[in-house]
């Protein structure tokens, strides 16, 4: 992968919130990949100020998530669908009817899983996935034991996720146990990967998904075999690289 090594959170929303542009700009219906949780805000915002100030027409923009929590109540704040209304579609303008986030339902979700991959084969692939990654290394909700060829499908969340999410809930205890997250394989066949992260506590999982063996237990190495990745990061995520 490509490593970027930015000031800071803002200088990576500048800076990817360009690329996005460009694309946009490229061609108007491009499919775009969207990460929930912290890191990816810094692009959204820089993307709708972008938007805004060149007047981009994002009419036709399409979107997936990565995931959703498994189970909780519908139109939930810290839901996905709520989190990439309120952060994605909102800000940027884009129509909600493009954006697609897989449904949490738990009656329907196998269902969910297979109408989610065919959902993004008919879109025609996604142009730009931007990234997160978590402290154990997961990508998407594809905690470490992903298969590397996996597909949307339901995951169990591991006790240290389940921590670092709990900020956005009221109790520790509302953290959902499982969530619908596309698989490894399915991150690969976007056509470019953006993998965001911040701070020390991401250090050792931007290292090992940089520059470790690819491996299942490592689901952000899965990024060494695309051939257009590209690593934004600040100083403090950095600084484990060699
Ligand atoms: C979110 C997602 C996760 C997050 C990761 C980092 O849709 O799939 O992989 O990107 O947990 O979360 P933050 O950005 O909150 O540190």
């Amino acid at each position: 992968a490509e490593v970027v090594i930015v000031p800071d959170e803002a200088a990576a929303g500048e800076l990817v919130a360009g690329a996005v542009a460009e694309l946009i700009v490229d061609r108007p219906d491009s499919v775009l990949g969207l990460a929930t949780g912290s890191t990816p805000l810094s692009t959204y915002r820089a993307l709708a100020r972008r938007i805004e100030v060149d007047r981009l027409d994002v009419s036709r923009v399409r979107g997936f998530a990565l995931d959703e929590y498994v189970g909780l109540p519908a139109g939930h704040p810290e839901g996905y669908r709520a989190v990439i209304t309120r952060e994605v579609v909102e800000p940027l303008g884009l129509r909600p009817e493009l954006v697609h986030v897989p449904n949490g339902a738990p009656e329907t979700i196998r269902i969910a899983a297979a109408e989610y991959e065919r959902a993004i084969d008919a879109a025609g692939g996604v142009d730009l996935q931007i990234l997160g990654i978590g402290r154990t290394g997961h990508i998407g909700f594809n905690e470490p034991g992903s298969s590397l060829a996996s597909l949307t499908r339901v995951k169990t969340l591991t006790e240290e996720t389940r921590a670092d999410n709990a900020r956005f809930f009221d109790s520790p205890d509302e953290v959902p146990m499982h969530c619908i997250t596309q698989g490894i394989g399915t991150i690969l066949r976007a056509r470019h990967l953006v993998l965001l992260a911040f701070g020390d506590a991401k250090a050792q999982a931007v290292a090992d998904a940089v520059e470790g063996p690819v491996s299942a237990s490592r689901p952000g190495s899965a990024i060494q075999l695309h051939p257009h990745a590209t690593v934004v990061v600040d100083e403090a995520a950095a600084s484990r690289l060699e």
